[in-house]
C-alpha cells in the first residue's frame, strides 16, 4: 500500500509553481465535446481525475494525445456516443459535467446516477430542474440518468435554488446553441466558471456576466476548436500557502491569481500571517503566533469548502478557540477526526468545528478522508513532533499533481513508500 511519510520539525520555505486549476480543466474537457475538431488545452494538471475524464471523453469517441504532460489536444470529430458507463462516474463525480455538452450536441444524453462520496451525498437535483426549464426531458431508469430534448433546447430563465458549481456549468454548456437566451440566476462565481465561459465564448459562444450572480447564454449555432491554457489552481496555491501558516518560514506560490483566494488570504493575515501579493504570485509567512478566527465556508467569492481542512490544520495550533462552519457540503469534517488523533482538540457539532488550540501535534497513522482532508494531514505532519504516515493517498493525487516533490523542494522530510499492510482497512 502506498504511503506519505512525513518527519516533523524542519524548515519548510522556498517556491513552488502550481498546475492549472483541477476544477476548471474537467469542464474544459468535457466543453470540448461542443467544438467537433481537435481543441488543444495546455497547463492541464496530470493529474488522476484528467486521466478519468480523459477516458470518458474517449469512451464516447474522442481521441486525447498528451504534448510534454500538460497539453492535451483533444479531437472529438468523431464523438458519436452519449453514454457515460457507471464506473467512471462512480469514480467521479465530475463526469456528469459531460450532461450539458452531450445534450448541446446530440439532444440527449445518458449519465449514470452519481453515487454520493465521502464528502457527501453530491445529488444533480439543480442540473436536472435547470435543465428541464430548457425543455430537456429526464428518466431515471436503472441507476442511469436518460436525459433528452426531443424539441430542442429552448432558452429559459432559470434560478438556482443554490449557487451549486456543476449545476451553473451544465446549465451553461447545454444552452450554449439553445433557440432564444438563456438566463441563470444566482449562478456560481468561481474562477473556474469564468475559465469555461472564456473558452466557450473564445470557441464563438455568446455568454455574458460569468463570474456574477446572473449569467446570460444567447444561443449561437456552432462552436469551433480553439487551444486554451487552464487557469491557475488556487486551491492547490491555498494549500501551499497554509504551510506556511504552520511551519512559519515564507513560502512564495507562483503560477495563480492572489485575487482568486482574496478572503482566504484576508483571514490567513487576521490569524497572523504575512501575505505579500504580487502578479501571478504570493509570498505567506509569520512572525508571531497564530490567532483563532472564525471560518465559515460559502459560494465564491465566500470562504472556499476546499481550503477549510487546510484551514482547520492551521487554526488547531492556534492560541485560542474559534468555531468552523462547513455550509457547502453535509459530511467535511471526517479530516478532523484524524487530526484529533494527532493530538488536535476539535469537536464537531452538526456543520460546526469547535477548533481549541493546542500547543503541538504528535506524528501518528492517519487515513486521508477525502482529496484535501489528506493534503491537510500531510500539512500537520510538517510540524508534527515525530513521524506522520498518511494512506489512502490515492485521493491527494487525485487533484495534486507531485505534492511530495513539491514539498520535498520546500526542505520538507517527505516521502512517497510503499509499505506492507496486513489490513489495508486497519491504516
Ligand atoms: C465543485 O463540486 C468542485 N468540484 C468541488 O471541489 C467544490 O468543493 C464544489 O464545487 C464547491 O465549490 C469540481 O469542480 C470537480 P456544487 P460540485 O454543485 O460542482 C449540493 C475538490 O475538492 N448540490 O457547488 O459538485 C452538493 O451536494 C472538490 O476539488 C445539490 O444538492 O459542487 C453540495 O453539498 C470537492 N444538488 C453543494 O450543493 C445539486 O444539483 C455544492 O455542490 C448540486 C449540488
Amino acid at each position: 500500500m502506498e504511503v506519505i511519510q512525513i518527519e516533523g520539525g524542519y524548515p519548510v520555505t522556498g517556491e513552488v509553481t502550481v498546475e492549472g486549476a483541477k476544477n476548471s480543466a474537467l469542464k474544459l474537457m468535457a466543453a470540448t465535446i461542443m467544438a467537433p475538431g481537435t481543441t488543444t488545452l495546455t497547463n492541464v494538471p496530470n493529474i488522476s481525475d484528467v486521466h478519468v475524464m480523459g477516458k470518458v471523453l474517449k469512451r464516447l469517441g474522442a481521441t486525447i494525445k498528451v504534448r510534454d504532460t500538460h497539453t492535451l489536444v483533444i479531437d472529438t470529430s468523431n464523438v458519436d456516443k452519449w453514454e457515460t458507463p457507471y464506473e467512471l462516474v462512480a469514480q467521479m463525480r465530475a463526469s456528469t459535467a459531460v450532461l450539458g455538452p452531450l445534450l448541446a450536441r446530440f439532444g440527449k444524453a445518458i449519465v449514470a446516477m452519481p453515487g454520493g462520496c465521502n464528502i457527501g451525498a453530491r445529488k444533480i437535483d439543480m442540473h436536472i430542474l435547470g435543465l428541464e426549464a430548457l425543455g430537456v426531458k429526464f428518466e431515471i431508469d436503472h441507476g442511469n440518468i436518460h436525459a433528452s430534448a426531443p424539441d430542442g433546447i429552448k432558452g429559459a430563465m432559470v434560478t438556482l435554488e443554490f449557487a451549486s458549481v456543476g449545476a451553473t456549468e451544465n446549465l451553461m454548456m447545454a444552452s450554449v446553441f439553445a433557440k432564444g437566451t438563456t438566463t441563470i440566476d444566482n449562478a456560481a462565481r468561481e474562477p473556474e466558471i469564468v475559465d469555461l465561459a472564456n473558452m466557450l465564448n473564445e470557441m464563438g459562444a455568446s455568454i455574458k456576466g460569468a463570474g456574477s450572480p446572473i449569467i446570460e447564454v444567447e444561443g449561437v449555432k456552432e462552436l469551433h476548436p480553439v487551444e486554451h491554457a487552464v487557469v491557475g489552481d488556487r486551491i492547490e496555491a491555498g494549500t501551499f500557502l497554509a504551510m506556511a501558516g504552520l511551519t512559519k518560514d515564507p513560502i512564495t506560490v507562483r503560477g495563480f491569481e492572489p485575487q482568486h483566494l482574496g478572503l482566504v488570504l484576508r483571514k490567513y493575515e487576521e490569524m497572523g500571517m504575512k501575505v505579500e501579493r504580487g502578479s501571478r504570485c504570493c509570498t505567506v509567512s509569520r512572525m508571531g503566533s497564530l490567532r483563532p478566527v472564525d471560518i465559515q465556508t460559502l459560494p465564491y467569492p465566500g470562504f472556499p469548502t476546499d481550503m477549510q481542512a487546510q484551514t482547520m490544520c492551521v487554526l488547531a495550533l492556534a492560541e485560542g478557540t474559534c468555531i468552523i462552519t462547513e455550509n457547502i457540503f453535509e459530511n467535511r469534517f471526517m479530516f478532523a477526526s484524524e487530526l484529533n488523533r494527532m493530538g488536535a482538540d476539535i469537536k464537531i457539532e452538526g456543520h460546526h468545528a469547535i477548533v481549541h488550540g493546542v500547543k503541538t501535534l504528535q506524528g501518528a497513522q492517519v487515513k486521508s478522508p477525502d482529496l484535501r482532508g489528506g493534503a491537510a494531514l500531510v500539512m500537520a505532519g510538517l510540524v508534527a513532533e515525530g513521524t506522520t504516515t498518511v494512506s489512502a493517498i490515492h485521493h491527494i493525487d487525485r487533484g495534486y499533481e507531485r505534492f511530495v516533490d513539491k514539498l520535498q523542494s520546500l526542505g520538507a522530510h517527505v516521502v512517497r513508500k510503499t509499505i506492507e499492510a496486513d489490513d489495508e482497512d486497519f491504516l
